[in-house]
């Protein structure tokens, strides 16, 4: 026998009534037992297989996330707006914890085991749909992913009927990602699962806030010392939205840059500096946050020539120049190379932390099904 630890007699193998196949428990003193069906009708290869298979399968179960004094209670994640400063270093404690795993060779545990999770994605995405589809399956969790170009919506079924209709699944969480403002809260005051907003229109993007928060405090940790640009097309993005919200409150200053055009009618309501240049907005900021020019948000009204705006407002080596010496570049993605960003400083390593970003998406969207799910039971057991 290869394993100090497994013994024989801490393997138990048998066959239900009618079965083809071996069934094998594995069971150390003290610890909780493991089941497993083998597939094969062999006794002494289903042994085999269970000592061979016995260190994967003791990785997989014996994760353990050690749960801190939990500080947000709230069982939808909609808007940054009702967000307190303490929830979200909480979150963000939380999404660390889920750093390290992210990086092992088996990624899997079970704490949202027998969870159901829609993504409906009414827009286009990327990053964000398959970061929550990875950080719920390495929770353990059953993830759907709804095609909505197949869905009934294209029979002229309503939005909140499809919501009801897969709200009557009995899901635990459905993520949301729509082009119209605030649908995402409409939504969450519906349905009884709780709703997490993956972006919605120009107004919220949540978790992608979160996760660029998360970046930077593992490069800074402290926010109240920095700040921070956030470049473009203000106008349309919600992801500058959340961000201004969440990383003011966490103490940053925010200088946010862009044509006049497309900075929004209540840019002063906002805890931010405002500029139309570059060179003077740029100045002593730690980070520069590039935006995507949110072209499908643009229909009928006029767009700057692509070269002209890069000249003005994409960023490149030389304009990074005007910021703080080490500053460092992220993006949201999707990025349009050449037009708000310069391709080669994109790709930079020792400035860019856009894959980074990448990274703690999965961290931060572990932690907050993680976490909306457990306020989803508490809120049944009390
Ligand atoms: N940042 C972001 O929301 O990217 P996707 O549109 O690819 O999800």
């Amino acid at each position: 026998m290869k394993s100090k630890l497994l013994k024989s007699g801490h393997i138990k193998l048998y066959k239900r009534e009618n079965s083809n196949y071996w069934q094998m428990k594995i069971k150390l003193p003290k610890a909780k037992a493991i089941r497993i069906s083998t597939g094969s009708k062999i006794l002494n290869d289903a042994e085999k297989i269970s000592l061979k298979y016995f260190s994967t399968l003791i990785k997989k179960t014996n994760v353990c996330i050690k749960r801190s004094k939990n500080i947000f209670k709230k069982i939808h994640l909609v808007e940054t707006d009702d967000l307190t400063k303490k929830e979200i270093e909480f979150i963000l404690s939380e999404s660390n914890k889920f750093i390290s795993f992210n990086k092992k060779r088996i990624k899997k545990m079970n704490l949202l085991e027998g969870r159901t999770i829609f993504n409906l994605f009414f827009e286009d995405s990327t990053r964000t749909r398959t970061s929550f589809e990875v950080a719920a399956k390495r929770l353990g969790a059953d993830l759907i992913n709804v095609v909505v170009k197949d869905s009934s919506i294209n029979k002229g079924e309503t939005l909140l009927d499809t919501m009801t209709t897969i709200n009557s699944m009995n899901p635990d969480i459905l993520i949301i990602r729509h082009p119209e403002d605030g649908i995402s809260k409409k939504i969450s005051n519906t349905v009884d699962a709780s709703v997490i907003n993956a972006g919605d229109g120009s107004h919220e993007h949540p978790t992608q806030a979160l996760l660029d928060a998360l970046t930077i405090k593992n490069k800074f940790k402290d926010f109240s010392k920095l700040r921070i640009a956030i470049c473009g097309d203000i106008l349309h993005s919600r992801v500058a939205r959340s961000n201004i919200i969440i990383l003011s409150k966490l103490g940053a200053r925010i200088n946010v840059i862009g044509p006049n055009e497309w900075l929004p009618k209540n840019i002063k309501q906002f805890p931010v500096k405002i500029f139309t240049d570059m060179k003077k907005g740029l100045f002593n900021c730690d980070i520069v946050m590039m935006l995507r020019i949110q072209k499908e948000r643009i229909v009928g009204k006029i767009m700057s020539n692509q070269k002209t705006y890069f000249k003005k407002y994409g960023l490149d080596y030389n304009k990074l120049k005007y910021a703080k010496k080490n500053a460092f570049v992220m993006h949201p993605g999707p990025m349009n190379r050449g037009v708000e960003i310069d391709s080669k400083l994109a790709d930079d390593i020792t400035r860019s932390l856009i894959q980074e970003q990448v990274a703690m998406g999965v961290a931060v969207r572990m932690a907050c099904l993680d976490l909306i799910i457990k306020n989803r039971d508490n809120l049944v057991n009390n």
